[in-house]
């Protein structure tokens, strides 16, 4: 790894002041930027983890118009946790904030303040600590995600590969070392880089120079590098599932199903599929494996869905069915289907099924 001593014609260390100047003109007014409260700031990231402002911006004032208060959270149903997730995806995230909030209301309600302690709570890792730990106590922890490693990279023409973790860690190092020392500028300093790193110097085309408070400073403009960097070692490719998904119809009601309690879309509800792209004689076979009897054959529909490590192509078919089918299959009508949460993997047959009850 090339070591980078802060001197003072290191760019990090003129950064701060032309970036919170940046901040304050530009930044994006989102709603966890309008609060201290230490549980709206967390849900926010949590919420974040993995997914785009854009998609977030729905789903956190539903979710805390709904739970407002951590005590609210430890208390909710799952269904209803499960719900308002819906359509979030990496469901785990959800599991663990109820799990954080369970640990927290127990402890009289209290939120952790430093970010020892808010790491040690379920699903907080080091970037999460940081982040609620400066813009809801104003602790001076840098908080470093994917935008911040890329502008950090651009600005220092770091050529050090990212998906190292100690690559990763000396980054965090470099930053906290620059972060500035009064509670008003570090609550920001962590939202401005990430602003930045998320807006201007964005991944996925090239960089908005003429746009950046850094242009004068970045190594990776004036060298000419910013475009491809950072560097990121290569991603293991992911596996492909071939799965068949039944929209099973029985006297005007679609066969749902609870998942297993663990792995994958853990405890959500989903159209009965088995492993395997099956053509219709080989579904039918499945279907009667379920002690169910195909009446008439509707529709077959194709659609895909790509999750971290795995994509899921599948054949989905809609039928007629008759007899009893297995005791673990709930037969919803319309507003049964919607009132549980169904992940969007099956978004595609979700529509389908909703178009299919509406019609009778
Ligand atoms: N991504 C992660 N945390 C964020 C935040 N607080 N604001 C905008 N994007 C983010």
């Amino acid at each position: 790894m090339r070591e980078q001593s802060l001197t003072t014609e290191h760019p990090l260390l003129r950064l701060p002041e032309p970036l919170l100047a940046w901040y304050r003109a530009n930044a994006r007014d989102l709603p966890w930027r309008r609060t201290e409260d230490p549980y709206r700031i967390w849900v926010s990231e949590i919420m974040l983890q993995q997914t785009r402002v854009a998609a977030v911006l729905g789903y956190y004032d539903r979710f805390l118009a709904a739970l407002p208060t951590v005590e609210a959270l430890a208390a909710a149903p799952e269904e209803q946790l499960m719900k308002l997730w819906e359509g979030l995806g990496y469901y785990s995230r959800a599991r663990n904030l109820q799990k954080a909030a369970k640990r927290i209301a127990a402890g009289g309600g209290q939120f952790p303040d430093t970010y020892e302690g808010l790491l040690a709570l379920p699903g907080i890792g080091d970037y999460t600590a940081s982040a609620i730990a400066s813009a809801a106590f104003g602790k001076r922890e840098a908080a470093v995600d994917g935008n911040v490693l890329r502008l950090v990279m651009r600005l220092t023409d770091g050529h050090d590969d990212i998906a190292d973790p100690r690559v990763k860690k000396a980054v965090r190092a470099q930053v906290q070392a620059v972060m500035p020392e009064t509670a008003a500028d570090i609550r920001i300093f962590n939202q401005a880089t990430m602003e930045l790193g998320a807006t201007v110097c964005a991944p996925n085309g090239p960089p908005r120079c003429m746009e950046c408070p850094a242009r004068d400073l970045c190594l990776g403009r004036l060298r000419g590098t910013a475009e491809e960097l950072p560097v990121k070692g290569a991603k293991k490719p992911r596996r492909i599932e071939e799965r068949t998904v039944f929209l099973l119809v029985r006297q005007g009601r679609i066969a749902l199903r609870k998942r297993p309690g663990t792995g994958l879309l853990a405890g959500l509800w989903e159209f009965p599929n088995v492993e395997g792209a099956l053509d219709e004689a080989a579904a039918g076979a499945a279907v009667s494996a379920w002690g169910l009897e195909p009446r008439a054959w509707e529709s077959r529909l194709a659609a895909k869905h790509i999750f971290t490590h795995v994509e899921w192509h599948m054949t989905g078919y809609t039928l007629e069915v008759a007899g009893e089918g297995p005791a673990d299959f709930v037969w919803v009508d319309r507003a049964e289907l919607e009132g549980r949460a169904v992940p969007s993997a099956f978004g595609r047959y979700y529509t389908e099924a909703e178009r299919r009850l509406k019609e009778g």
